[in-house]
């Protein structure tokens, strides 16, 4: 497949979810994963935008960077890429939820416990999934500990993905943070299994899948 002239959409790293103006809450996704597949898409010749949550990473070379921190602001920068996308590959891990009430002064420290209410985010890939046009083509991550194949699948149904990748948590360099990973990929009922390698060799076998099933 020729991926010169193709608008590829591309959400990477964590979202941050203020609690107050020196705390939040987020998990510990680098950005690794989605910045690979961001510039192998690149290099590959596609239209890349990237929208990424807060990473220590360098900026890859890509058509358009888009910095953002919460959910909400993800959520808006894909909306307004997501239409104009051939491909759309969900890699971010997004807070689920966010605190209810965002303090305006630094919370003061109690001798006893603390509570903080969380409300639900909003599901990027479900919101927008359900939007896909005929011939977008929307890729999902599944991040699991239990039930993993049962859950991604009932993600990539749920989400109207086209293919979900799931992360294999349990092999040791998968997952968060490593420079490998170990993913399989899952498409209606065809399921294929990849080797724990390097996070930019599986962004390669990635657009390859992608290319071979055009
Ligand atoms: O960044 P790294 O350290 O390299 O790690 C890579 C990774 C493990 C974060 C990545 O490969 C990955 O699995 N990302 C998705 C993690 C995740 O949030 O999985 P999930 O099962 O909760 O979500 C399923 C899908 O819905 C994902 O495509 C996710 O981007 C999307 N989603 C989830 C919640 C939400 N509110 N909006 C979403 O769009």
């Amino acid at each position: 497949m020729i991926w010169a002239g193709k608008k590829v959409l591309i959400t990477a790293g964590p979202t941050q979810e203020a609690i107050d103006p020196v705390r939040y809450i987020s998990n510990h996704s680098s950005g690794k994963m989605g910045y690979s597949i961001a510039a192998a898409f690149a290099d590959a010749g596609a239209e890349v935008i990237l929208v990424s949550g807060p990473t220590h990473l360098e900026k890859p070379v890509v058509n358009d960077f888009i910095q953002v921190t919460s959910a909400q602001e993800m959520y808006e920068a894909c909306a307004n890429h997501f239409h104009h996308a051939d491909y759309v590959i969900f890699c971010a891990a997004v807070a689920d939820y966010r605190p209810k009430d965002v303090a305006d002064e630094k919370i003061k420290k109690s001798d006893s416990t603390m509570s903080i209410e969380l409300v639900k985010n909003i599901d990027i890939a479900g919101t927008l999934g359900p939007q896909k046009a005929k011939d977008q083509v929307l890729v999902g991550f599944a991040l699991e500990t239990e039930n993993e194949l049962k859950n991604a699948q009932s993600k990539l149904q749920r989400k109207n993905l086209d293919l979900i990748i799931l992360n294999s948590l349990r092999a040791d360099g998968a997952g968060f943070g490593h420079d490998t990973n170990k993913i399989t990929i899952i498409e209606s009922n065809k399921i294929t299994e990849f080797e724990l390698k390097t996070k930019k060799e599986l962004a390669l076998d990635i657009i390859s899948y992608l290319s071979n099933r055009s």
